[in-house]
């Protein structure tokens, strides 16, 4: 039997039997991206903003890197990127796991949770026990400090062995609370509705339309955007992951764009519409923001870089597990429909540092301009626009020593691509290394690339967003360098922004 209390002394323990403390130096360590100093962590939870503090809870192991005693890992920042760690939120229990789901600050109180006029952060998450999953809440009144369990959990339970991943909203249409969970296994996506987030009614459920035929269905989120350019006209977004049914096989991020009534989603596209966030190997179990101030009005999300294939082999330590960059999120309309645009959020900005800036150059002269300023590093932020010509394969190549990873465009088919191939060690699952790409029309013959370069990160936001893939890397210490490649005819740098970005854990 393990009580919060004896957790406690336990993870102290544990600090000392791994004889392990992070510098945030070591080998593939992110310097921009969100890693825990030690253990293991996937999904991330709870994602808030209060009080001028954007929290992260995490989905974490505090006794080992690999998957186990899920328990809410906490973090918080003050902009994104740099961020305060802080003590396990959620611990395992009793051999009940605490499992996936969200947060929300009660401003209203309707839970009653509150005390003196301070209103309840309140944690939404699945009590896991090797039986059943059922959804549990825990409150903090010190800003997400300590949390204390709601005397009544479970709050909903419908004895299934695979109902997960609850994410909670406040709907102003129908003033209550809206709860997206999963049924895993049935791929079903059930909407919940309550006025005080302890008593759950059943509205309605969502699926398996779209799904891959032998996937699971987890992590779902539900909101609404406004679509780009159209004043008054919104969509709503059921963002819901795939375990198995990515394009390049395993865990993937999928959505449907549709319309919401405070009961039912529905689906705007056809079933076999298959939209995905991410065409990376890599990003999963995306989560937006709850709480974020109306004058800011961003939806913001964060994934877990990893996939469930090789998730437990990714070859790091004390650590293992990473969370992708905060993004900003919009919508769009295309010939083909309504689709998501995604972008770093803009806070990256703050990490800037040295810069290189390079206008209408052939490639080999980009070259010699990059070769000629010393311009290399494995954390990079690259802004490029290239017009793409007769060239048939043009890109960059990135964490440049022993190997290399290619970020690039082809014109036909017309798409951008990660390659990993030769990104460095690989031999850890047969199904890493690989070439991921991303269907994307030049805009008047030129491929915008945003690349974020973060030692075993890389993260490429093309076309303005419109086509994202995220991959992880495990290039050989002080692979650095930087260059760009054409091959089968004459591309054109239009311009090239690039700049070194400074550590987030200084
Ligand atoms: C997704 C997931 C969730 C679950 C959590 C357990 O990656 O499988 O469905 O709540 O991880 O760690």
């Amino acid at each position: 039997m393990r009580t919060a209390i004896a957790l406690g002394s336990a993870l102290a323990l544990a600090a000392v039997a791994f004889g392990q403390t992070a510098t945030y130096k070591e080998p593939h360590r992110p310097q921009f991206h969100f890693t825990p100093p030690t253990n293991w962590t996937n999904d991330p939870n709870g994602l808030v903003y209060h009080d001028g503090e954007w929290h992260l809870f995490y989905q974490y192991n505090p006794f080992g890197d690999r998957w186990g005693h899920m328990s809410w890992g906490h973090a918080v920042s003050p902009d994104l990127f740099r961020w305060r760690h802080l003590a396990v939120a959620i611990p395992e229990a009793e051999e009940v796991m605490a499992f996936s789901g969200s947060a929300v600050v009660d401003s209203r109180n309707t839970s009653g949770l509150g005390r003196a006029g301070r209103p309840p952060m309140v944690a939404i998450y699945t009590s896991r026990t090797s039986e059943d999953q059922t959804q549990s809440i825990a409150f903090s009144l010190d800003r997400g400090r300590t949390w204390t369990q709601y005397e009544g959990n479970p709050v909903l339970d419908v004895e299934d062995p695979a109902f997960r991943d609850p994410k909670v909203f406040w709907h102003e249409g129908t003033q209550r609370w809206i709860m997206a969970v999963v049924l895993a296994n049935q791929r079903k996506v059930s909407l919940y509705g309550s006025p005080d987030l302890k008593a759950w009614t059943h509205l309605s459920d969502f699926g398996p339309e779209g799904a891959h035929p032998v996937s699971n269905w987890e992590c779902p989120d539900l909101f609404e955007l406004p679509v780009e350019g159209e004043p008054g006209a919104s969509k709503w977004i059921l963002q819901v992951d795939s375990g198995r049914g990515h394009p390049w096989t395993g865990s993937g991020c999928q959505y449907f764009v549709g319309e919401f009534d405070g009961v039912r989603f529905t689906n705007d596209n056809p079933p076999e519409t298959a939209l995905w966030l991410d065409w990376g190997r890599d990003f999963y179990a995306a989560q937006s923001f709850a709480g974020v101030p109306t004058n800011d009005g961003r939806r913001i999300v964060i994934g877990w870089i990893n996939n469930w294939m090789y998730a437990n082999r990714t070859p790091t330590s004390p650590w293992r597990g990473a969370q992708s960059v905060p993004r900003q999120l919009q919508l769009k309309r295309f010939p083909e429909g309504l689709r998501l645009l995604q972008q770093p959020a803009s806070e990256i900005e703050g990490l800037r540092g040295r810069a290189l800036r390079l206008d209408d150059l052939s490639v080999p002269e980009a070259n010699r301009a990059i070769d000629d300023a010393g311009f290399r590093g494995d954390v990079l932020e690259l802004h490029a626009e290239i017009e793409v010509r007769d060239s048939s394969d043009v890109g960059f190549r990135i964490l440049r020593g022993a190997g290399e990873t290619l970020v690039g465009f082809t014109a036909a088919p017309a798409e951008v691509y990660v390659d990993r191939t030769k990104s460095g060690e690989a031999a850890f699952h047969e199904s890493f290394p690989g070439r991921h790409s991303a269907r994307l029309k030049p805009d008047n013959g030129i491929v915008e690339l945003r690349i974020l370069v973060d030692r075993s990160v890389v993260e490429v936001f093309a076309g303005r967003g419109r086509a994202v893939i995220t991959d992880r890397v495990f290039p050989q210490p002080s692979s650095d360098g930087l260059s760009l490649y054409s091959r089968g005819g004459e591309a054109r740098i239009v311009s090239l922004n690039a700049w070194k970005l400074r550590s987030a854990w200084e």
